[in-house]
């Protein structure tokens, strides 16, 4: 199977190439293409030829738009790339005759259903990220019938800059923190999405589907969890309501898992993946 990873330069996209190469199957007969913003820019309608032109099987996008202020101040920008650069993507593994994988979010979510968000629940996004996000997910449909959406959260890995490094970064720096406590999600390794993703592909069960860390936590779990394996369990984090910025974010919007684990793909307990993390990141720091 040759793979062919859209926005490979992102936290997620160097996961999937890693995980992806450790993989004996993939590996072999340059089953990896890997194309960064540089190479594949998804606001090109160029993008189209340039993927049939990899002969992939498989297109993950990785590529978007991710500063949710930024969608804010810029929204059109948002949906150059979050909507239409997602169909030309997707224009392009139609040409190919490959799949698709589209990534998406949980911000396509309100957070106020007061329960965890199934593949089944209404979509009403209240940012322009999001809106970008769910328009993604539309248009891709429209132009492309093998495409599996898998909708993920609050994500981090190796390398990438994210709330674990912000957490980490701002506890350097001051004595103690404030983070809300009633902002509720699934903390995701990318690693573990990115093997949730390479197992998916074989699966053929099209659709949407949910792929995140088991669990879910508030902000301030995650950030109390986090100082907690950099060894500073006695660092003082207090718990507040409010974190002023300008996209709203859904309140509760923990994803459950339910259509990819019917086709027997499944994903560890956070806790879990934020341990592996913590390993995985020292090894690289350590050279
Ligand atoms: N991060 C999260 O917490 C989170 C949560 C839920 C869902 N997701 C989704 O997960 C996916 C991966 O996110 P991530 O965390 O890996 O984000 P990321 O680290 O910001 O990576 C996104 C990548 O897309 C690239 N990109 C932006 N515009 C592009 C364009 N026009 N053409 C080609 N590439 C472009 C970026 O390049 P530049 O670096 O050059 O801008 C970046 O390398 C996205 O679909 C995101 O919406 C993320």
């Amino acid at each position: 199977m040759r793979i062919l990873i859209v926005g490979a330069g992102g936290q997620l996209g160097r996961a999937l190439r890693r995980r992806a190469l450790g993989r004996a199957d993939l590996a072999r007969g340059h089953g990896v293409v890997a194309c960064g913003r540089g190479e594949m820019d998804v606001t090109d309608l160029g993008v189209r030829d340039a993927i049939a032109a990899a002969e992939p099987d498989v297109v993950i996008n990785a590529a978007a738009m991710t500063d949710v202020d930024g969608c804010e101040r810029d929204p059109d920008e948002a949906f150059r790339v979050n909507a239409l650069g997602a169909r030309n993507v997707a224009l392009g593994a139609a040409l190919a005759g490959a799949d698709l994988v589209h990534i998406s979010t949980d911000f396509v979510f309100d957070g106020g259903k007061g329960d965890a968000y199934w593949e089944f629940d209404r979509t009403a996004p209240i940012s322009v990220y999001g809106a970008s996000k769910l328009a993604g997910e539309e248009w891709v449909g429209r132009v492309h019938d093998r495409v599996y959406i898998a909708r993920t959260a609050w994500l981090y890995g190796i390398g990438g800059r994210n709330f674990v490094t912000r957490i980490l970064d701002l506890a350097a720096e001051r004595p103690s923190l404030e983070v809300v406590d009633n902002e509720v999600g699934n903390p995701t390794f990318c690693d573990d999405l990115a093997d949730a993703v390479l197992a998916l592909v074989h699966t053929r069960a099209y659709g949407i589907c949910h792929l995140v860390n088991e669990g879910a936590c508030s902000r301030h779990a995650f950030a109390r969890a986090i100082l907690d394996l950099a060894g500073r369990p006695d660092y003082p984090i207090h718990p507040v309501d409010h974190y002023p910025r300008l996209a709203r974010a859904p309140s509760y919007a923990p994803l459950r898992n339910f259509a990819a684990a019917q086709a027997g793909v499944r994903l560890p307990p956070w806790q879990d993946g934020l341990a592996r993390y913590f390993e995985r990141q020292a090894l690289v720091a350590d050279g």
